[in-house]
């Protein structure tokens, strides 16, 4: 026997845990919002040029220097599966939009993205994220509306267990600032950093301030403040966000050592919470990168956006809560070839149905083409053989009373239609 060929590691079938409803109910939901919201969808390749993500993400982030599934092709060209959206919509952007003196946008997208992390729970090496992303406009106001749209989206799928944490990375001259002092305060302290944390003080103090690294941890807690940093423009810029969302009734916490994962954010940033999800607790994230349009080739256009992991997200829901709406399922079972060809003239008429109806094709006998049947979970089923082929009737047999009866062809689609409201 040949050997079996099995997904790749911390890649999944999606129907395979949770129904696929799940997933789509969440897309449906998202969409309807987003576009309510102004935002259109944008589908953008898979692969892009490496150097997109090194100068977009960010060369001394984790995902660029440890994540990223990258290879050559043929032509010996770099190319990288993005391993995150932003960078790629932006790219876009810059392409079809600013070349044509547009420099507003508002778009969703959603889509599987490739990290070579290590897999589990929650962590996956293809995830799918659902993200939107907003250019044009600097306004704490905005911030604010791009955050309630992603708090909307979660309590309308009725996920109420999660927190909201705000922070301000300030804008690249305060970051500068704050980056030297971090420098000097982490050199000062390096006898008690881990070793990983080392290396990130050559290339990017910042990252320290994620470090997993029990070691680190003290140090870390100590380490020169954020807030301090920020200028009275950027300061001001944050305590209207917080106002604007006290406004629209979205409750957060301010965390100054949330820094987020990727080089390109500047001043307000944000993460969606849960404590139901163990290690991985970051159902969403996002924030504003007033400078990336720029560094990637456009003009000077600010913008901000989130993105939300799907997997995360669906392991929180459940199927009952969401109210998944399912289709009266018919089955139609043929005994002789005269009633196949029936059933199959019949097809452009019964997938006008709001049902789902499947024809039984093959000469099996009744017992097993009933079998079948109740397997699939069907409702009703419609039987044919030569007896009913003869007297011009089909008889209809209701699957959960156990009970049939006896109906004229001409009748069957009323019937059928009623049966499917
Ligand atoms: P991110 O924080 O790297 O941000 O990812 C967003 C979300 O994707 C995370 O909160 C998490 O739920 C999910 N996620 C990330 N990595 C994995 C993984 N390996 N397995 C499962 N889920 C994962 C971004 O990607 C930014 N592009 C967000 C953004 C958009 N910022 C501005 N606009």
């Amino acid at each position: 026997m040949s050997q079996k060929i099995r997904a790749i590691k911390g890649m999944e079938d999606l129907f395979a845990t949770k129904p696929v409803q799940v997933w789509q109910s969440i897309e449906a939901q998202a969409r309807s919002l987003f576009e309510r919201a102004g935002f259109q969808e944008i589908r953008t390749p898979i692969v892009e040029e490496t150097a997109l993500f090194e100068r977009g993400v960010g060369e001394t982030t984790e995902i660029v220097e440890k994540e990223m599934y990258t290879f050559k092709d043929r032509n010996d060209k770099s190319l990288s599966l993005r391993p995150e959206g932003t960078a790629s919509v932006v790219r876009a952007f810059i392409e079809h939009f600013t070349d044509h003196q547009i420099q507003e946008g508002r778009f969703y997208y959603m889509g599987p993205m490739f990290r070579y992390e290590n897999p589990q729970k929650g962590r996956y090496r293809q995830f799918h994220q659902i993200g939107v992303e907003c250019f044009g406009q600097d306004h704490p106001g905005l911030d604010a509306e791009i955050i309630f749209l992603l708090d909307q989206l979660l309590r309308s799928l009725h996920l109420n267990q999660f927190e909201l944490k705000i922070n301000s990375l300030g804008s690249s001259e305060c970051r500068q600032n704050y980056l030297s002092a971090l420098k000097e305060y982490f050199t000062e302290h390096r006898s008690q950093l881990a070793e990983e944390d080392l290396q990130r003080l050559e290339r990017n103090p910042l990252r320290i301030l994620d470090s997993k690294e029990p070691q680190s941890q003290e140090v870390i807690g100590q380490a020169p403040d954020l807030s301090d940093y920020l200028s009275s423009e950027n300061q001001s810029h944050f305590l209207a966000v917080q106002n604007f969302l006290k406004n629209l009734g979205v409750p957060f916490q301010v965390d100054s050592r949330m820094v987020r994962g990727l080089d390109y954010y500047e001043k307000t940033v944000f993460e969606f919470i849960s404590t139901d999800l163990g290690a991985q607790s970051a159902i969403a994230g996002g924030g504003r990168y007033n400078r990336l349009v720029k560094s990637l080739g456009g003009p000077v256009v600010p913008a901000i956006g989130f993105a939300l992991g799907m997997e995360r997200l669906v392991s929180l829901l459940s199927a009952d809560r969401l109210n998944l709406k399912s289709l009266t399922k018919i089955f139609f079972a043929a005994l002789d070839e005269e009633s196949e060809k029936y059933f199959s003239a019949l097809l452009p008429q019964t997938r006008q149905l709001s049902a789902v109806t499947q024809v039984d094709w093959g000469s099996s006998s009744l017992k097993s083409k009933m079998k079948r049947a109740a397997r699939w979970g069907a409702e009703w089923v419609v039987l044919s053989g030569e007896s009913e082929q003869q007297k011009g009737v089909l008889i209809l047999r209701d699957m959960k009373a156990s009970t049939q009866e006896e109906i004229a062809r001409e009748q069957l689609l009323d019937v059928l239609k009623r049966i499917s409201e």
